[in-house]
């Protein structure tokens, strides 16, 4: 697909892997529309990167907070890119070591993050590029979603989180095959470990166990690895209904 000259919207693309996308797809001419809840990172990366990049607050686990950036965003130019990278993880084991039950609250939360929240992106930018003018082959757009390789070799403690990647993966096909009939492409990334302020907050000998556990490349992805996949998946036209792992062949043990 062509993307020069077309907008995109980045939730969480204010910090990390988000930040990483905005910025490669600005600087492949794309007009984009930072969406965070942490006004000041986003404000601060739209105003360092010009014209080419404007912010706009929302909460992805609120509709009509997103409706709102989708049709914002595709103001100036046609939408044609969604990229789903707000999310949030907690560490919390099915039953505490007292054997008290998982707190309910906390697995909603992590639910309505990262589950909901790209449901309610992927539903409402859906809707939005379907409306556009169709490219070569009837294209339209890719709506690009981020779940994790926990969704697949979920941790001890990651069971909250683990669920809510897993609904990232599981919604991939049916929403591709949905939005075949508009010419709009659903693929999603899968990472294994990489070097954003998530992972920032471990200490750096907990960090650099984390890379040495990789069988290649033995370090932590770097945040621009994954704007470059961003890129190619919304070039490649061909790519869809997929769920690609960046994770350097990383398999996670139970802990
Ligand atoms: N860093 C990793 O190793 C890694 C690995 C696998 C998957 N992921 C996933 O990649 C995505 C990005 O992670 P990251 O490492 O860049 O994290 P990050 O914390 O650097 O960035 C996440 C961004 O999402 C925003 N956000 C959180 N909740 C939001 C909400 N309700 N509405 C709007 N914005 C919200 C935050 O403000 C933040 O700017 C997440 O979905 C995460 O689960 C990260």
């Amino acid at each position: 697909m062509e993307i020069s000259g077309a907008a995109a919207l980045v939730t969480g693309g204010a910090s990390g892997l988000g930040e990483a996308t905005v910025r490669r797809l600005a600087a492949a001419g794309v007009d984009v529309t930072i969406v965070d809840r942490n006004a000041d990172l986003g404000e601060a990366l739209a105003k360092e990167l010009g014209g080419s990049a404007k912010f706009v607050s929302a909460d992805v686990t609120k509709p009509e907070e997103v409706a709102e950036a989708v049709a914002l965003a595709g103001e100036s130019s046609p939408l044609r890119i969604a990229v789903n990278c707000a999310g949030v993880g907690i560490a919390m084991r099915s039953i505490a070591k007292d054997g008290t039950p998982h707190d309910p609250g906390a697995f909603r939360f992590v639910l309505d993050v990262n589950l909901i929240g790209t449901f309610n992106v992927l539903t409402h930018a859906a809707s939005a590029i379907s409306k556009t003018d169709p490219l070569e082959d009837n294209e339209r757009g890719v709506i690009v979603n981020t779940a994790s390789i926990a969704a697949f070799d979920g941790q001890i403690g990651q069971l909250a989180y683990s669920a809510s990647k897993g609904g990232v993966v599981g919604m991939t096909l049916p929403a591709a095959r949905d939005l075949s009939a508009v010419g709009v492409r659903v693929v999603t990334i899968a990472p294994g470990t990489f070097d954003t302020p998530m992972l920032a907050l471990l200490p750096q000998e907990a960090r650099d166990a984390l890379g040495a556990g990789i069988p290649f490349p033995k370090r932590l992805g770097k945040p621009v690895e994954f704007g470059e996949l961003v890129h190619s998946i919304a070039t490649i036209s061909a790519l869809n209904g997929e769920v690609i792992r960046l994770d350097g062949a990383l398999r996670m043990p139970p802990k």
